[in-house]
């Protein structure tokens, strides 16, 4: 049974384009997609067939319904291998959020990965270990960290827009940091590819995209199967497992829901502009007439797209085009994820905090600096039917701003960063890591 398995797992790979994308949809994601509970475990792999059935072409079709018949009559006769004990009695820690002053209420936090303070630290740990690539040395080429650097704002702070995996392939997009993801509730990705209102089983939350990190080739081409062991393998973390889960049962599915808990604890609500709001600290007048031009219609009007006043996310995390080009050719735009011509050449409009420690900027990361992009929003903007409604100083070409302006919105910009968060301890790396 096995050998029929792995030649269909082989055919598909042979069958199946990368879908592109952060992590893209590789048939191994498909086939290794997240481990779940057993009742649902037939279901869920009956759906994966129904949608590799989806994907291939007719002429596909024939020879893999030779496979598929002997998985199928397979599935229903109970494949499931249920060797997770029952969970061992365990009392872990809620890990509470405190919501920083004016932030929103509701958090994404998904149902069925509670926060708890030993899940948050397993998950930290996971971050930094370079086994997580499915080699056997903790400081192996490549952990998420590689990528997501916490001075850097979890981005990779490299000049080059595009990083490259561990196999020397590059993304897809350039970076993004991890900010507040926590108050995300509409899609990750430049172009909001993880969505949890997605209805597919995989690509649903920050769970997802710890699987598409491993796994992705241009990014830690690992293979779960191997990571998971490796992971057994390490005593340390089979005694953090245990403490996380009540379980010392190391699965994908809990690899990627600990990793997903530290992400949610990654805020970030202390920048100068965090001060001024709770009243602690002013503004200088530059900075104010900076913030003034950020939030007025009139001015530089970046906060429709990009928060501001009553939104200290500095992102609304939607998706929009900005008039940077007039053909649009990239593959994995929104349009990619929507099929709605209106969504072509539009992308997250990413927040602005630390936005001084993440360029080079935009998607294709090209504008080098912040002047650049100013500049752009200024006088260079590209009217096409695709632009969005908000970009309204569009018929000016721009917001038209004088330079006494462009440095007083620099200043409000620059009282974004926040260095608390780029060297709070908690979000380095926790000491050694476990080993055999
Ligand atoms: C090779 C570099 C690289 C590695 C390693 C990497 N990432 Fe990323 N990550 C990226 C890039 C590039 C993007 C943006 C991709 C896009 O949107 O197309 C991204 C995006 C993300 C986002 C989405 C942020 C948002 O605002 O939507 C999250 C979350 C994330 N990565 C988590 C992880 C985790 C967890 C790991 C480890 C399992 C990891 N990444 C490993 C390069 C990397
Ligand atoms: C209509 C919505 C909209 C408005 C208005 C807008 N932006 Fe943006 N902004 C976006 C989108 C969408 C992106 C990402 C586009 C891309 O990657 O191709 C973006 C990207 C950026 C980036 C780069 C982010 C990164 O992570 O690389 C900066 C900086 C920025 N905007 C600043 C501003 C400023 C300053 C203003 C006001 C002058 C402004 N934006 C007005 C939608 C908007």
């Amino acid at each position: 049974m096995m050998r029929l398995l792995q030649n269909f797992k082989r055919l598909v790979t042979k069958m199946t384009p990368s879908t592109g994308g952060a992590g893209g949809g590789t048939p191994e994601e498909i086939f290794n997609a997240p481990e779940i509970p057993c009742e649902d475990h037939i279901k869920h792999q009956t759906s994966n067939i129904g949608y590799l059935i989806s994907i291939l072409r007719f002429s596909q079709l024939k020879s893999a319904m030779l496979i598929f018949l002997p998985v199928g009559l397979f599935l229903l006769t109970g494949c499931c291998k249920c060797d997770d004990p029952e969970p061992e009695p365990f009392n872990p820690t809620p890990y509470e959020i405190d919501i920083p002053y004016g932030f929103p209420t509701q958090l994404n936090i998904p149902d069925n990965n509670p926060m708890t303070v030993e899940g948050v630290e397993l998950g930290r740990y996971l971050f930094y270990d370079g086994r997580l690539s499915g080699r056997t040395h903790p400081d192996s080429l490549m952990s998420c960290a590689t990528c997501h650097i916490q001075q850097n704002s979890f981005e990779i702070g490299a000049p080059r827009p595009y990083p490259f995996g561990i196999t020397g392939i590059s993304t897809p997009h350039a970076m993004l940091p991890m900010i507040n993801l926590v108050w995300n509730s509409n899609g990750y990705l430049w172009n909001g590819k993880v969505n949890q209102e997605n209805t597919g089983l995989i690509y649903g939350n920050l769970e997802d995209l710890v699987w598409m990190g491993v796994l992705a080739r241009h990014e830690m081409n690992g293979d779960t199967n191997r990571v998971k062991e490796v992971f057994q393998d390490i005593p340390g973390y089979v005694e953090m497992f245990g403490k996380a889960f009540g379980t010392h049962i190391v699965t994908m599915d809990r690899i990627s829901k600990a990793i997903a808990q530290f992400v949610r604890t990654l805020i970030s609500s202390n920048s100068k502009f965090d001060k001024y709001m709770r009243g602690a600290v002013q503004l200088s007048p530059e900075e104010l007439r900076g913030f003034v031009l950020f939030t007025t219609e009139e001015g530089a009007d970046c906060f429709h797209c990009h928060g501001g006043y009553g939104n200290p996310l500095f992102t609304t995390n939607k998706f929009y085009n900005n008039g940077k080009d007039s053909v649009f050719t990239d593959p994995y735009d929104r349009y990619f994820i929507t099929g709605d011509p209106m969504d072509k050449g539009a992308y997250k409009a990413t927040t602005l905090r630390n936005i001084e420690l993440t360029g080079p900027y935009m998607h294709d990361g090209r504008f080098e600096t912040l002047e650049e992009v100013i500049e752009f929003y200024s006088h260079h903007l590209i009217n096409t039917p695709y632009i969005d409604p908000l970009m309204h100083h569009i018929a000016n070409g721009g917001i038209q701003l004088i330079p006494q302006e462009k440095s007083d919105l620099m200043a409000f910009i620059k009282t974004l960063r926040d260095d608390a968060f780029l060297s709070n301890p908690d979000f380095g790396i926790p000491g050694k890591l476990p080993s055999k």
